[in-house]
């Protein structure tokens, strides 16, 4: 069951989450030019994108305890590619905030601080290794109890730099209140699902 469920996604929802993320920025350069505010705007493109599929991931296990149906098994089910996919996001993050580096040293080095970089670099060092153990051999090399930890430290340490990160953008950018608000019902999704289970 869970392998033809499987076979619905997989590792296509990863390539089409390359694919498209690749095309929308090539349309965004290609109508806007290539420039810091376009290189700004993908930033953002790039990290919301990132919210959308860690949030799936993030309540995928509580949602399909609380609702089972076809969908949420299907979100189970592929929570690994959904969770590569966080990472491919975060890898243009990462590949837009480096063209911003090199091409607009100044203005951009003067907007980021030692919190910024020391917890934003911890979120990459966790997703990176979260999509390097996305693999069955990599649960039987870790061992299942030490391979959770892992992914449940990066899911909460990435939560941790979202909530962050969109707190402290609350008050120019009151409309993104919706961010904070999702990544609050995962939690509280999380919280509910734990309680049921150990009850
Ligand atoms: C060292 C690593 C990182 C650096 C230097 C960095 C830098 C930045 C910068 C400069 C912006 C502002 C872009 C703009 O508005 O022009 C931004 C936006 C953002 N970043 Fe990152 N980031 C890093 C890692 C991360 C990580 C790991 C996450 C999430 C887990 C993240 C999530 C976000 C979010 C949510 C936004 C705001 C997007 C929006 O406006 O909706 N960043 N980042």
């Amino acid at each position: 069951m869970n392998t033809q469920l499987r076979a619905s996604g997989g590792w296509w929802i990863t390539l089409a989450t390359g694919l498209a993320t690749f095309t929308a920025l090539l349309g965004l350069f290609l109508q806007e030019g290539f420039d810091a505010d376009a290189l700004h705007a993908g930033v953002r493109w790039t990290a919301r994108g990132a919210l959308v599929s860690f949030w799936i991931v993030f309540v995928s296990s509580s949602a399909r305890s609380l609702w089972s149906s076809a969908t949420t098994r299907w979100l189970v089910a592929n929570r690994r590619y959904l969770g590569v996919s966080f990472g491919i996001f975060m890898g243009f993050h990462l590949l837009m905030l480096i063209a911003l580096g090199v091409l607009f040293p100044g203005p951009f080095f003067s907007q980021l601080d030692a919190l910024t970089i020391t917890g934003g670099g911890l979120a990459y060092a966790f997703t990176a290794a979260m999509v390097l153990t996305s693999s069955d051999r990599s649960v039987r090399r870790l061992g299942r109890a030490r391979w959770f930890r892992l992914h449940r430290m990066g899911l909460w340490f990435n939560w941790a730099v979202f909530t962050f990160t969109y707190f402290g953008d609350i008050r120019a950018h009151p409309q993104q209140g919706w961010a904070l608000t999702s990544l609050w019902i995962g939690a509280g999704l999380r919280w509910v699902t734990a309680r049921t289970r150990s009850g």
